[in-house]
């Protein structure tokens, strides 16, 4: 119970964080309600703004933390289906799992929504957390601690055609008209979007990835999809939950990428009609939201051929000499 003076610093701190936002620059989010907010060349949304500064304060990791790290829609559910289901393997089998019950994002909190302020609250015995803040952002305690990282990108074709989507269907559910698809993808392209400039996000774990690769796995949606069992086995082995040679031969890797492919999961009951984050005042988010089709290269049809060759080419532009490319 939040005592009286609790109270009345918490409702200081709200105070002095609505006049901080206040100043900064602000743009339209594609149409969704709530406005971005530029806030050391990222474009926040309040809340998220709200709990990466919480987060930046009062976050405490663990050095046997394992933390999912992303841009929105580049495949963060998947992320943290195959390294839950890789993680509990020996507590749960495929008939008691929690991914049959609850959404992935109810099964890997995010730090800045869920744990900025409470994370010694956290169910430590499953050291998995996920984050949308880009690297530069990261609380302190997390490059102290020596934790490790892992995280996904996806070709920004897609993760604009995803997010785009995304966006739409929360346009939907709040009854406000989402912007045409042209002009949110000329805000993606001035780097306004969600956490965005999305390459800035890509290239800032890229960079770290490549100064402490023993802490920061990098993987790309695509190659992910290509080849998911070779990728979950490097996932289990950076992770320090290898599977072992029995393991293999029983096909256990098999299994968790078949219980976590798109189908599956898509497929089950709470994640086709159940809410995410409801209660408290919130309405939630209507979970099917979160799964669309899981494809590489649906931006084929939504993209036309003068816009997918302006984003290959700041897509170049961007990340040339990193030796990256997406
Ligand atoms: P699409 O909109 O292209 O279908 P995030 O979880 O970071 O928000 O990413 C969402 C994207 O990952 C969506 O892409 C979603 O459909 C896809 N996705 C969700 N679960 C998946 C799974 N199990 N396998 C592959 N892709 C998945």
């Amino acid at each position: 119970m939040e005592s009286h003076i609790e109270k009345q610093n918490s409702d200081v701190l709200q105070k002095s964080f609505n006049e901080m936002i206040s100043t900064l620059p602000k743009e339209k989010c594609w149409g969704f309600p709530k406005d971005l907010h530029q806030y050391q060349g990222v474009w926040f949304t309040q809340r998220f703004l709200q709990g990466a500064l919480s987060a930046q304060q009062q976050f405490q990791a663990q050095p046997t933390d394992i933390i999912l790290c992303s841009s929105p829609r580049t495949g963060t559910a998947w992320l943290k289906s195959l390294t839950f289901a890789t993680i509990t393997r020996t507590l749960y089998n495929d008939s008691t799992t929690p991914l049959l019950c609850k959404m992935p994002h109810d099964v890997v909190p995010f730090m800045e929504f869920d744990h900025a302020q409470f994370s010694t609250n956290r169910h430590l015995g499953i050291p998995l957390l996920a984050t949308h803040l880009p690297y530069s952002f990261l609380p302190r305690s997390i490059i102290d601690s020596g934790c490790k990282l892992i995280y996904i990108c996806r070709d920004p074709k897609d993760t604009f055609v995803s997010l785009y989507h995304f966006i739409a269907g929360h346009c939907k559910a709040e009854n406000t008209q989402p912007f045409q698809l042209d002009e949110a993808f000329e805000l993606f392209y001035e780097g306004v979007s969600l956490n965005g400039p999305y390459w800035d996000h890509v290239l800032g774990y890229w960079k770290a990835s490549l100064e402490h690769p023993d802490k920061l796995m990098f993987l790309k949606y695509e190659e992910l999809v290509e080849d998911t069992v070779l990728y979950l086995k490097k996932i289990a082995e950076f992770m320090g939950y290898p599977f072992s040679s029995e393991e293999q031969q029983q096909g256990v890797p098999e299994n968790i990428v078949q219980l976590c492919s798109f189908e599956n999961i898509s497929g089950l009951e709470v994640n086709k009609i159940g809410k995410h984050r409801e209660g408290h005042g919130n309405l939630g988010t209507e979970n099917n939201i979160f799964f669309r089709k899981g494809k590489v290269g649906d931006w084929k049809n939504y993209l036309t051929t003068e816009m997918a060759q302006r984003l290959d080419q700041l897509t170049m532009q961007k990340l040339s000499g990193s030796g990256l490319s997406l």
